[in-house]
C-alpha cells in the first residue's frame, strides 16, 4: 500500500516508497550505480562530513535563495539534472519533470537519451521556461550537429557535453533485470540509436552504444563553432581538467561521477569542489567559470555546502526521478518545495539572506579530505 504523499517529508522518503512500488526493471535502471556502487554511497556521505559554522544575529526575516545559472534567473540553486529514460518511471516521461521545473522556475536538462521526444519536452515548456540540452556525442558528428543545432533553434540555453562517458559503467542491478523498452524514442531526433538494441545487458548498455569514445579536447572547437549556447562540460573530476576547460573558454563545469554509474572509486562532486575552488581563487579564474556538482543531493543543507564552497548550482537526478515515478507531477512538485522550503529554513539558520553571502567561512570542510 502506498502512503499519502503528504507523508513524504523529505526527499528520502520518495526513494523508500519508489524502492516498494516501482517495476523491478524500472527501479534497476534508476537505482543502480557502477560495481560495488560505493562511490554513489559516497557522493551522499561526502556531504556528511561538512559541518556549519553559522553566523548569528543576523537580521534573516526576509530570505532569497534565487539566483542565476548560465545568465538565467532562477528561483532556487537546483536544476532537474539530465536523467535518461524517463518513461521507465511515468508513463508521461520527461514531461512530468517539465511542467514541475516550470511551476518552480528552475531549470531542466534535457537527456539525449530522453523517452520523450526532444520536441515534446520543449513544447511542455512555459513561456520563458528555460531547459538546456545534456549531449551525449555521437560517432556520426553530421547526427549531433543536427541535435545542437535544433535544441538551439528551439531555444535551450545551455549545451551540457556528458565528459565521463565514454563507455557506460558496469550496472549489475540493472544488468539483472533485463530491460524492456516502453515504447520510448530515444535518441529522439529519430536518428542513430533507434536501431535494434541488444537488451541483455540492461537498459544502460542498449542504448549507448552510439556514443563516441573517441571524444577528446581537440573536439571542443568544434562544438563552439556549430553553436552558439554556453558550452559546460558534464562529468568533471579533477582541478587540473577545470583549468583546461577555462583555458578551452567554456562556460561551465559540472563536478561530477554521474550519480556514481561511471568510473567505481570516483570522489564525490562537492569533494572535487572543494579541491576546485582555493586553485581558481589563487589563480584569479573563479569568474572565468561557472561551476555546478551534483549527485548525492537530498538535502538543502548539501545545497548551501556546495554554495558556501563555490558552486553556483546543484543538479539533482534520482529523487526527482523516484517522485515522479511514484506520485507523478504532484509528487516532483512536492519534492521542489521540500527543498525550498528546506533552503528557506537552512538560510535563516546559517545567517545568509542572499546566495551571494555564502562563503567558505561558513563550513569547515576538513572532514572532506581527513577521513
Ligand atoms: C543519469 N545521469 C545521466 N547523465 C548524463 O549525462 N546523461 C544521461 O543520460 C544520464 N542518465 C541518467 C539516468 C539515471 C537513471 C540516473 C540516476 C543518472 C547522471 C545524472 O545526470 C547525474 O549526474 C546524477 O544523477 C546525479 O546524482 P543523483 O542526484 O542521482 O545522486
Amino acid at each position: 500500500e502506498m502512503p499519502l504523499l503528504e507523508q513524504c517529508y523529505n526527499l528520502m522518503d520518495f526513494e523508500a516508497v519508489a524502492r516498494r512500488v516501482m517495476k523491478k526493471g524500472a527501479w534497476g535502471y534508476y537505482s543502480s550505480a557502477a560495481d560495488d556502487e560505493i562511490t554513489m554511497r559516497e557522493n551522499h556521505s561526502a556531504f556528511q562530513r561538512i559541518w556549519f559554522r553559522p553566523k548569528i544575529l543576523v537580521d534573516v526575516e526576509k530570505v532569497d535563495f534565487s539566483t542565476t545559472m548560465l545568465g538565467t534567473k532562477v528561483d532556487a540553486p537546483f536544476y532537474v539534472t539530465a536523467t535518461a529514460l524517463g518513461k521507465l518511471g511515468h508513463v508521461e516521461g520527461e514531461v512530468v519533470l517539465t511542467r514541475a521545473a516550470g511551476k518552480h522556475n528552475v531549470v531542466q536538462m534535457i537527456p539525449t537519451l530522453a523517452s520523450c521526444a526532444f520536441d515534446d519536452i520543449v513544447d511542455a515548456a512555459g513561456p520563458g521556461q528555460v531547459q538546456w540540452l545534456q549531449l551525449y556525442v555521437n560517432k556520426d558528428r553530421g547526427i549531433t550537429r543536427r541535435i545542437v543545432e535544433h535544441a538551439e533553434r528551439r531555444g535551450c540555453k545551455g549545451l551540457f557535453i556528458t565528459v565521463d562517458a565514454p563507455q557506460l559503467g558496469r550496472r549489475e542491478k540493472d544488468m539483472r533485470s533485463k530491460f524492456t523498452d516502453p515504447g520510448s524514442h530515444v535518441q529522439s531526433t529519430g536518428e542513430g540509436g533507434e536501431a535494434a538494441v541488444d537488451n541483455s545487458q540492461g537498459a544502460a548498455r542498449a542504448i549507448s552504444s552510439f556514443i563516441d569514445p573517441a571524444l577528446s579536447w581537440k573536439d571542443i572547437p568544434w562544438f563552439q563553432s556549430i553553436t552558439k549556447m554556453p558550452i559546460v562540460l558534464k562529468g568533471v573530476q579533477r582541478v587540473e581538467d577545470v583549468l583546461k576547460a577555462v583555458e578551452a573558454g567554456v562556460q561551465g563545469v559540472v563536478l561530477s561521477n554521474h550519480g556514481g554509474r561511471q568510473l567505481e572509486f570516483s570522489r564525490s562532486g562537492i569533494e572535487i569542489l572543494a579541491e576546485t575552488m582555493p586553485v581558481l581563487r589563487q589563480m584569479g579564474l573563479e569568474d572565468k567559470i561557472e561551476v555546478y556538482v551534483d549527485g548525492g543531493v537530498r538535502r538543502a543543507t548539501d545545497i548551501v555546502k556546495a554554495l558556501c564552497l563555490g558552486a553556483k548550482g546543484v543538479g539533482i537526478g534520482r529523487p526527482f526521478l523516484y517522485a515522479m515515478s511514484t506520485y507523478g507531477l504532484r509528487g516532483v512538485d512536492r519534492a521542489m518545495q521540500l527543498l525550498k522550503d528546506e533552503m528557506e529554513m537552512n538560510m535563516r539558520l546559517i545567517g545568509a539572506t542572499t546566495v551571494d553571502e555564502l562563503n567558505p567561512s561558513l563550513v569547515d570542510a576538513r572532514g572532506l579530505f581527513n577521513h
